[in-house]
């Protein structure tokens, strides 16, 4: 394999609009996801809930790809949740890391799923499928989220029970934090289904907050322009889908430079 480049070998080539960082952890979840750390560059800046794009030196020239960051912006780290891809033209290479290897990531993260493009609210829903978690995994983890909402609800959805697996450990971990584990406790709910498998919560989220099954399992009333907001990530057809019932609740997509009530991005593939 001729990926990733290890240290002095890719110093040469890389330009000034990118970090060449050290892969410190991986974890493997399935055969399609996997979740990884890099060092974080210490003049590296960012906001919870935003992308950037992460590469691999792929024969000698760089390759790049969209990820949101997982990780809160306070963090030591900089972690990613990842789909593998067999024939990905990213993934097929960036499954294979290990610890000590290196990642390239360029320097200007960007996003709409970030705080400041909504509007204050009671409650905050995040609505994710798949890999679309990952955004959402920096958000439950930065302080701000609670002092802005009183109730945070993340969904997550995925085919299959072994997918859940990540958003499971996430919010267990965060419950036992010595910087948000108090704060979140009271306020953080995770609810999760899956649409191939048995499951005691089955089906699309989609299909769950059209039947009022979500609400009535979160003892919530249902969707409310005055207090609910929302954060959508997943596969272009499923972001289309929940956008669809979020505006026929009367909630209205806002933007960095128009905060509203709930805001999308597409997740990661490829
Ligand atoms: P399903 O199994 O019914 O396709 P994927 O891995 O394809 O991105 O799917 C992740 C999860 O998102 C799956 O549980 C899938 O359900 C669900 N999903 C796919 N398309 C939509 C959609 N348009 N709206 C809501 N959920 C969707």
């Amino acid at each position: 394999m001729n990926v990733p480049m290890k240290g002095e070998e890719v110093a040469d080539a890389i330009p000034a609009n990118v970090f060449a960082e050290k892969v410190t952890e991986v974890q493997h979840y399935t055969d399609r996801l996997f979740r990884f750390r890099i060092t974080r560059p210490s003049s590296f800046r960012f906001r919870s809930g935003e992308f950037v794009m992460i590469g691999l030196m792929i024969n000698g020239k760089p390759l790049y790809r969209a990820y949101s960051i997982a990780s809160p912006s306070w963090d030591e780290e900089i972690e990613f949740f990842s789909i593998k891809v067999p024939d990905g033209p990213l993934t097929q290479h960036l499954q294979k890391i290990e610890v000590g290897d290196t990642v390239l990531m360029k320097k200007k993260p960007t996003g709409t799923l970030v705080h400041d493009a909504l509007l204050p609210g009671k409650r905050l829903y995040m609505f994710s499928t798949g890999t679309g978690i990952a955004p959402f995994a920096s958000i439950i983890r930065d302080p701000e989220t609670y002092e802005k909402f009183d109730d945070v609800i993340l969904t997550h959805t995925c085919r299959e029970v072994a997918e859940l697996q990540y958003g499971e450990d996430l919010v267990a971990q965060i419950k036992d934090d010595p910087l948000i584990g108090e704060i979140a406790a009271g306020k953080l709910r995770l609810f999760n289904s899956v649409t191939r498998e048995d499951y005691p919560r089955q089906g699309r989220i989609t299909d769950l907050i059209e039947s009022g099954e979500l609400f009535k399992h979160l003892g919530v009333e249902p969707l409310n322009p005055e207090v609910d907001r929302g954060m959508i990530c997943g596969s272009m057809q499923m972001i289309n889908d929940t956008k669809d019932l979020l505006e026929k609740a009367g909630l209205r997509e806002g933007a960095n430079n128009k905060p509203l009530e709930f805001v999308v991005e597409r997740a990661f593939v490829g």
